[in-house]
């Protein structure tokens, strides 16, 4: 999970990385108080989680109340790479007499972290990366020994710091890697980290993504998430504890086993080429043990997406045998009758593997009539395809 720039300036802060206050806002008068509480010049900015908020215009400085209102309303509703902004951050103008950039990543290609520092950070980091990579120091962080005050320094050495604030650039560096590990993130970013004409060093910016799989480690990461900003469907799964992913397209996609759910995404796709793009609606992976509850919460979850035109269930039998995932079909139709879900979208079945034949005949003899059987998985792609152009076309 990608966090606001104000909620990782709340983490650093709380692991000793030095910061300026902030308030987020999210109306001009908010932003108008806010700077009347600073009393002092502010910079107002847009809080959307991708780069370039900068050159976009979404940060602004303002020297009066009045004028953080005015940035606020130009800045609020303003369309940054796709990204609206509905959130303003507004703090303390900091005089600036240098820019730095350092990070820490998880360096999945070398199976280690990576720690990346420069002297030239500010706006065109990237740009540096790309036309003069000696300016972009880059150290290996071995995840055992992590970051000492010893590899902190080797860090600011090989950024080539200046002398004078080695010591404090290296004490951040310390801290953000109890970010990174204290928080078990994937990215930490700064940049800028600022020198002020008075020789403080503090972080004006901040990124970090968050390792959803450590989630249950931070209970207090749950109120980081932006509830407004996700897909109110995908949040309902969560809730259900089901892997799903909204997509864009019609077909309704259950399966299990997250390679089986990707290749169906694939077949129908292509199936529905032919049938002027129709496309998956979703990813959703039940998992092994296809039970009743979990099949009918995943057809809730599927049904009710207003996208959805009709639904591809795709199984294969390993250890939960294929007659229990059909009667799991079944009962997860009548579990939601109970609940008062009512459906009429077509549902195409595919079911193989162990104890097939079964499965199918429970089925073919339960006469639903929502359930059409199909042999096979490009077949089933083909006609669930075909029946969700047909209900598209119907409307
Ligand atoms: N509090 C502040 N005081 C003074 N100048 C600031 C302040 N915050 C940001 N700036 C200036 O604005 C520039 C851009 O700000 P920031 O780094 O937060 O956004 P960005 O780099 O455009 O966004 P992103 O990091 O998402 O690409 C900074 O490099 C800095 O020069
Ligand atoms: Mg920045």
């Amino acid at each position: 999970m990608d966090l606001y720039e104000y909620q990782a300036k709340q983490l650093f802060g709380s692991h000793g990385v030095p910061v300026t206050d902030g308030h987020v806002c999210v109306t001009p008068e908010e932003a108008r108080s806010a700077a009347q509480a600073i009393a002092a010049p502010v910079v107002v900015k847009a809080q959307v989680k991708t780069g370039g908020r900068g050159k976009a215009g979404g940060v602004k400085l303002a020297d009066s109340p009045d004028d953080a209102f005015a940035k606020a309303q130009g800045i609020l509703g303003l369309d940054i790479k796709g990204h609206v902004v509905r959130r303003l951050l507004v703090t303390p103008a900091t005089d600036i007499a240098e820019e730095y950039y350092v990070s820490f990543l998880l360096d999945r290609a070398n199976r280690s972290f990576l720690a990346m520092a420069s002297v030239e950070g500010g706006m065109d980091i990237e740009e540096v990366a790309a036309t003069k990579p000696e300016a972009l120091a880059k150290i290996r962080v071995d995840a055992l020994d992590g970051v000492s005050p010893a590899k902190a320094r080797e860090i600011v050495t090989a950024a080539k710091f200046p002398e004078a604030i080695a010591a404090p650039v290296a004490d951040i560096l310390v801290s953000l890697w109890d970010v990174m590990v204290g928080e078990d993130a994937t990215l930490v970013e700064v940049n800028p980290l600022v020198l002020t004409p008075t020789g403080e060093v503090l972080a004006l910016d901040g990124k970090v993504t968050l390792d959803g799989n450590a989630g249950y480690r931070h209970p207090h990461h749950a109120d980081l998430v932006d509830r407004e900003a996700t897909d109110p469907i995908e949040l309902r799964a969560q809730e259900l504890d089901l892997n799903y992913v909204k997509l864009d397209g019609d077909v309704g996609i259950i399966g299990n086993g997250a390679g089986l759910v990707m290749s169906t995404l694939d077949v129908v796709a292509y199936a529905g080429e032919e049938f002027g793009g129709v496309r998956p609606a979703n990813f959703l992976d039940i998992g092994g043990g296809a039970s009743a509850d979990v099949m009918a919460n995943g057809l809730d979850i599927v049904l009710n997406d207003p996208d959805v035109q009709a639904v591809f269930v795709n199984v294969f039998g390993g250890i939960t045998a294929c007659d229990a995932v059909a009667s799991g079909i079944l009962q997860g139709l009548q579990v939601l009758e109970q609940r008062g879900v009512a459906s009429t979208k077509p549902i195409v079945c595919r079911i193989d593997g162990n104890n097939a034949e079964e499965g199918r005949r429970i089925l073919t003899e339960a006469h639903h009539p929502l359930i059409e059987l199909v042999e096979t998985m490009d077949d089933a792609a083909r006609r669930v395809a075909e029946l969700a152009a047909a209900a598209k076309a119907g409307k």
